[in-house]
C-alpha cells in the first residue's frame, strides 16, 4: 500500500475499528492519550500483525551527511529499530567515534569494547564485534569507541585502505548461515568527508542522505554528491543514492515547507514520501539509551519514523539479486580491483554547486 492517502484512511480506519471494540468493552479510549496509546500498542506488536516485506536481496544503506546534526544517527537508529520491530533483520554499523548510535541503542561502547576499530584496523572478525540490542532480538550493533577517532589517521597506511569496512561486512555475511544474515545493514557516518565515511561508501550499495530542513541544509551537498560520484566512478559502481529523507520539519515555519519543496523538486522521487517532524520525544530518547520507536511509539516521532521504514522496505522488493563473481559470495559482487591510482583527496573534491539547489534569498530572511 504505497499511496500515502490510502495509508492514512486505512490507518484511521483501523484504529476506528480499535475504539470500537475496545469501547464496547466499557473501557473509555476516547482521549487523546488513550488513541497513543493505541498506536503504541500497534508498533511495539508490529511483526506479527504488520510485517515489512523483506528486500530482494541484503541492503547495505549508508546514512551519509557530512553536516553535523542533521539526523544521521537518530534516522539511522529509529529506521533500524523500525524495521527489526516490523520483522526484518538488521546490523546497524557505528562508524562515527562520538559512538551516538551506539549510546542510542544502549550498546556498550567504552574504551575496550569490542568495536568497529577492531574489524577496522585491528585483525578482529566483524563476528566478533557485533553486540545484540534490548531494542529487538532482530537487530544487533556494532559499537563505536573513542579508539576510532585515531582510524583516519592509521588507516592512512594500511592496504586496500577504502576496502576495510566492505570487507569486514563480506567476511562477516559469509560467516553467516543464510537464516540469520540480515535483510538490512545501516551504517552511520561521521560528519566529514574522511576515510570513515569513504569506507562507509566503498562498503554500501546505496546512500541515503538525511537532510535537516533548515536554510543552511543544502549548504555542502553538492560535494557529497560529488564524492559519491568519484568513489562509483574509481572505487564502488554499485553505490547510488537511492533515498532522501527530510528530517526535523518544523510545521511552524514557511521555510520549512520552502527546504523541501525545493529538495523534492530537485531529487523527486529519490525524497521519501514521508517527512520526519520535530518532536521533542526523539530528541529524549537517546538519554534513555532508546530509540524513539521504543521509548514512546505512539508519539509523532515514533510513528514518522515507522512510516520512513515501510516505505524504504517497499521500495526494497523489487530489487534484484547481485551477480556474485566470487564462490561462497554473500551479497553480491565485490568492487573491481583496486584501481593503479590513489582515490582522490576528499578534500580537495570540487563542489559542484550547480547540481543542488540553493535556497533563495527570500528564505533566509524569515
Ligand atoms: N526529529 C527530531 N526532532 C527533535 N530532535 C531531533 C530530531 N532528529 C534529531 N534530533 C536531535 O538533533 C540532534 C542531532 O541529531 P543526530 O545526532 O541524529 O544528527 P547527526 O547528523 O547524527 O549528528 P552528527 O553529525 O553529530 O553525527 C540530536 O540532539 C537529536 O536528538
Ligand atoms: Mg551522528
Amino acid at each position: 500500500m504505497s499511496d500515502p492517502g490510502q495509508r492514512l484512511r486505512s490507518s484511521l480506519a483501523a484504529d476506528q475499528a480499535a475504539m470500537a471494540q475496545f469501547s464496547s468493552s466499557g473501557e473509555e479510549f476516547d482521549s487523546p492519550i488513550a488513541m497513543e496509546a493505541l498506536r503504541a500498542t500497534r508498533v511495539l506488536h508490529a511483526a506479527n500483525q504488520d510485517p515489512f516485506p523483506r528486500p530482494g536481496r541484503i541492503r547495505v544503506i549508508t546514512i551519509a551527511n557530512q553536516k553535523g546534526g542533521v539526523g544521521k544517527t537518530t534516522s539511522t537508529v529509529n529506521l533500524g529499530v523500525a524495521l527489526a520491530l516490523y520483522g526484518l533483520r538488521v546490523l546497524v554499523i557505528d562508524l562515527d567515534p562520538q559512538g551516538n548510535a551506539s549510546t542510542a541503542l544502549g550498546v556498550e561502547h567504552s574504551v575496550g569494547t569490542p568495536s568497529i576499530y577492531d574489524a577496522l584496523v585491528g585483525d578482529r572478525e566483524m563476528s566478533e564485534v557485533v553486540h545484540p540490542t534490548s531494542a529487538s532480538p532482530n537487530l544487533r550493533c556494532v559499537p563505536a569507541t573513542i579508539d576510532l577517532a585515531g582510524a583516519e589517521i592509521e588507516l592512512v597506511s594500511v592496504v586496500a585502505r577504502e576496502y576495510r569496512l566492505r570487507r569486514a561486512i563480506e567476511g562477516y555475511l559469509q560467516g553467516l548461515p543464510e537464516h540469520e544474515r540480515p535483510d538490512y545493514v545501516l551504517i552511520d557516518c561521521p560528519p566529514s568527508l574522511g576515510l570513515l565515511t569513504l569506507n562507509a561508501l566503498v562498503a554500501g550499495d546505496e546512500v541515503l542522505i538525511p537532510i535537516q530542513c533548515e536554510y543552511y541544509a543544502l549548504e555542502g551537498l553538492g560535494q557529497l554528491l560529488n564524492n559519491i560520484e568519484l568513489v562509483r566512478a574509481h572505487l564502488n559502481p554499485g553505490i547510488s543514492v537511492r533515498s532522501i529523507l527530510l528530517t526535523m520539519y518544523d510545521a511552524r515555519t514557511k521555510l520549512a515547507d520552502q527546504v523541501a519543496d525545493e529538495v523534492r523538486n530537485h531529487f523527486k522521487d529519490l525524497v521519501l514520501p514521508t517527512v520526519i517532524p520535530r518532536n521533542v520525544r526523539v530528541s529524549e530518547a537517546p538519554g534513555y539509551g532508546q530509540s524513539v520507536v521504543t521509548y514512546d511509539p505512539g508519539s509523532r516521532g515514533s510513528t514518522s519514523y515507522v512510516d520512513a521504514a515501510r516505505e524504504i522496505a517497499e521500495r526494497g522488493v523489487a530489487l534484484t539479486p547481485l551477480t556474485d563473481v566470487r564462490p561462497g559470495g554473500a551479497r553480491g559482487a565485490y568492487p573491481p580491483p583496486l584501481p593503479p591510482r590513489a582515490f582522490p583527496d576528499t578534500d580537495s573534491a570540487t563542489v559542484d554547486a550547480g547540481t543542488v539547489p540553493a535556497p533563495s534569498s527570500e528564505e533566509s530572511s524569515r
